[in-house]
């Protein structure tokens, strides 16, 4: 009885009244409750607990909040959703449902390891039984996991390729040019392009608010470097509700929303606040250059702002934008850039894979799957269309501005300082425009409309200054 209660009150309520340490020494030795909520604590389902794995339940204590919200996650009951289909003792199975299977101390059966039950705390973190009993030495804590690798070891094959389609986008790895800078610890590299270059920095010091210095990434190989990988977008954690539909009980525990439709604005502040854009809007928005900037144009990373239809003017000169504002079409799907981007089907067999949507490629039947277009091949046959429009308008412009050195921005091969300076305020606007139109990336599709009236807009200025 008196065990019981010192386990008891050592667990859940001296949690946050005592140090860590005093709480370790308190509940040293308690067998850990049951969680996933196949026993609770009375049940000593965890006498097999020997090895180098400790249970999420002596997490419980000290990281209360997380273990509290990792419950609620369909990880914590991933063991369950086994069983309840017959196949809890299934050894091609279980692996990837469970903690440690068929490692020494990892997971034998509900009896004897309750608390490895499910995917938990120590699949990512890997074995944490020496940071348990000393949690005051900093060289045994758990690391924090953001490489893709730790979620592939299960999130991968026919059912549920996500790694192996993620590793084909370009969000697998770090730009080598910006990987140099940040390997070389330049100073100020990592605050102008971590946050959407750098998944180590986003992670650090985006989403944990954690002052990351220059050299943070120092003297690590670039291609040792996390990029956009799972913990950027995902949550590891927690539920989050950003899905679109986490009412089915599936939630992706996005970290960031999908759906966000902002008011459009050419002020340079709002266009670069990824705070107004959903998930991918997070990077993927204008670093602010506008149109009367010299050496270099539009960022490639503009889309979300071309799809709401706006463009960073300089200050003063927002209400009289050169084009005007023009909210997308496609700005009515329900998620966004992932109805296009990220196209997923189901498992159907080996001749049917899995598609997980996580290559980033862009998936016709995603096209129709939302009933705007009749079919995958009419969507296919509108966008080659639009694209022949906006690639011949593209052509169109640079024909009329003639010889690239006498027009283009420093950075691309135009004219020096001097030369820059006598460009009229038309010329820059047109090549600003043309800029524009193309760092999108999607030649039209984003926003047909917008992609439209630039290239109508462009026309006027040229015509207007005899080109
Ligand atoms: C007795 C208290 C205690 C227990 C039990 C405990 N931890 Fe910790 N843990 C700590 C303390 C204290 C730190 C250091 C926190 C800090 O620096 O903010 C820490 C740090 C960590 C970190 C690193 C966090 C970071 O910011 O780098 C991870 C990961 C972690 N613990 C995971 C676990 C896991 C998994 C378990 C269960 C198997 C566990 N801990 C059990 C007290 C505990
Ligand atoms: C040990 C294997 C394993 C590891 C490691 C793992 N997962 Fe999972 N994950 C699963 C299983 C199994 C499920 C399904 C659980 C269920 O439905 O019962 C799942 C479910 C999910 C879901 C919910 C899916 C849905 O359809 O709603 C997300 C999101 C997820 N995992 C992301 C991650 C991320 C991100 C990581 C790495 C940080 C990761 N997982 C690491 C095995 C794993
Ligand atoms: C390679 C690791 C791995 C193995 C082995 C594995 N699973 Fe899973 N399982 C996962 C992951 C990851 C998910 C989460 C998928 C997601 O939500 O995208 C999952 C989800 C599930 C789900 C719930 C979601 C769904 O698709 O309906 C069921 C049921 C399931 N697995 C059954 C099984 C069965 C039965 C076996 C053995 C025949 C098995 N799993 C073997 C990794 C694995
Ligand atoms: C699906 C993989 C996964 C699981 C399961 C998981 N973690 Fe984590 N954890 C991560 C990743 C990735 C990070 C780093 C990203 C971040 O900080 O959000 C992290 C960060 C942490 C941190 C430090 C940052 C913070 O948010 O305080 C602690 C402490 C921690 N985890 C403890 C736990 C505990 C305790 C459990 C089980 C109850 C657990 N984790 C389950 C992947 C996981
Ligand atoms: C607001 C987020 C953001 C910031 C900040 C940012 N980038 Fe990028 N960058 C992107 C995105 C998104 C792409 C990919 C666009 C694509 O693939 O179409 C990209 C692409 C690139 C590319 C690939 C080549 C190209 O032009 O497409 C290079 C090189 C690059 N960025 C360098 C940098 C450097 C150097 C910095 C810091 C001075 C930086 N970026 C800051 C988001 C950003
Ligand atoms: C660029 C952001 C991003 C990255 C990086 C990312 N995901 Fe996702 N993931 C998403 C979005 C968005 C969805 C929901 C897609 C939808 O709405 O259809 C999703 C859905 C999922 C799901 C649930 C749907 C399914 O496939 O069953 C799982 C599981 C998942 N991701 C795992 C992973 C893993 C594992 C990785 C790393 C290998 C990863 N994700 C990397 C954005 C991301
Ligand atoms: C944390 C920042 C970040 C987030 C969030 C993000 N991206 Fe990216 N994305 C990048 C960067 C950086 C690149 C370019 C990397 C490079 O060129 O090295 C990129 C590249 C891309 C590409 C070009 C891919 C290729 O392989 O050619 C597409 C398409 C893309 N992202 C779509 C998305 C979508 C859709 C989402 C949301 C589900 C998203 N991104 C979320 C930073 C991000
Ligand atoms: C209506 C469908 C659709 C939507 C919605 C959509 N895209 Fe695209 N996106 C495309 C198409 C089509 C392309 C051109 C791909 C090609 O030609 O290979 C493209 C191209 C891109 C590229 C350039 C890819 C490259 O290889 O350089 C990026 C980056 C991108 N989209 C990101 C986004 C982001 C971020 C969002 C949300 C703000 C988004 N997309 C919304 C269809 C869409």
């Amino acid at each position: 009885m008196v065990e019981e209660v010192r386990c008891r009150w050592g667990r859940l309520w001296w949690a946050g009244v005592l140090p860590a340490v005093a709480i370790a020494l308190l509940v040293k030795g308690c067998t850990p409750p049951g969680n996933n909520g196949g026993s609770d604590a009375n049940t000593p389902g965890d006498s097999g607990l020997t090895g180098k794995y400790a249970g999420a339940a002596r997490c419980l204590p000290c990281h209360t909040n997380i273990h509290d919200s990792w419950m609620k996650t369909l990880h914590a009951g991933a063991l369950e959703t086994l069983e309840s289909i017959g196949q809890g003792t299934n050894t091609n199975c279980i692996g990837c449902h469970v903690v440690g299977f068929g490692e020494p101390g990892g997971f034998v059966d509900r009896a004897t390891t309750n608390s490895l039950a499910g995917v938990g705390c120590e699949n990512c973190h890997g074995p944490a039984l020496d940071h348990v009993t000393n949690v005051s030495d900093k060289n045994l804590r758990p690391s924090k996991p953001i490489a893709a690798e730790v979620c592939g070891k299960c999130h991968t094959g026919s059912h549920h390729p996500n790694y192996e389609q993620w590793a084909e986008s370009k969000h697998k790895g770090v730009e080598a040019h910006v990987a140099e800078g940040f390997a070389a610890g330049e100073e100020g590299r990592l605050a102008s392009c971590g946050a959407c270059h750098s998944g180590d920095y986003h992670v650090e010091a985006i989403i944990n608010g954690i002052t990351v210095e220059d050299d943070f990434l120092a003297g690590v190989e670039p291609n040792d470097m996390n990029g956009v990988t799972c913990a950027v977008c995902h949550n590891p954690h927690q539920r989050t509700g950003n899905a679109v539909a986490p009412d089915t009980g599936r939630d992706f525990q996005l970290r960031y929303p999908q759906v966000a439709s902002p008011v459009q604005s050419n002020d340079v502040d709002e266009a670069t606040d990824p705070n107004r854009f959903n998930l991918c809007g997070q990077c993927h928005h204008s670093r602010g250059r506008t149109w009367d900037s010299d050496s270099r144009g539009p960022h490639n990373s503009v889309q979300s702002n071309f799809y709401v239809g706006e463009m960073p003017m300089p200050a003063g000169q927002e209400n009289d934008p050169i084009v005007a504002n023009q909210r997308s079409v496609h700005a009515f799907v329900i998620e966004q850039c992932s109805t296009c981007h990220m196209y997923r089907k189901d498992f159907e067999d080996e001749q049917a894979p899995a598609i997980s949507g996580h290559s980033m490629e862009v998936d016709f039947d995603g096209c129709s799957a939302v009933a705007c277009h009749p079919s995958p091949a009419d969507a296919q046959s509108a966008t080659a269309n639009l694209q022949k429009q906006v690639e011949d308008g593209l052509a169109d412009i640079v024909a009329r501005l003639g010889n690239p050195s006498t027009w283009e921005y420093s950075s691309e091969g135009g004219p020096n300082d001097a030369g820059q300076a006598a460009l009229s305020d038309e010329i820059k606007k047109i090549r600003f425009m043309y800029h524009y139109l193309l760092s999108d990336g999607s030649l039209g599709v984003h926003n047909p409309l917008y992609a439209l009236r630039i290239l109508n807009q462009a026309d006027s200025l040229l015509t207007s200054i005899g080109r």
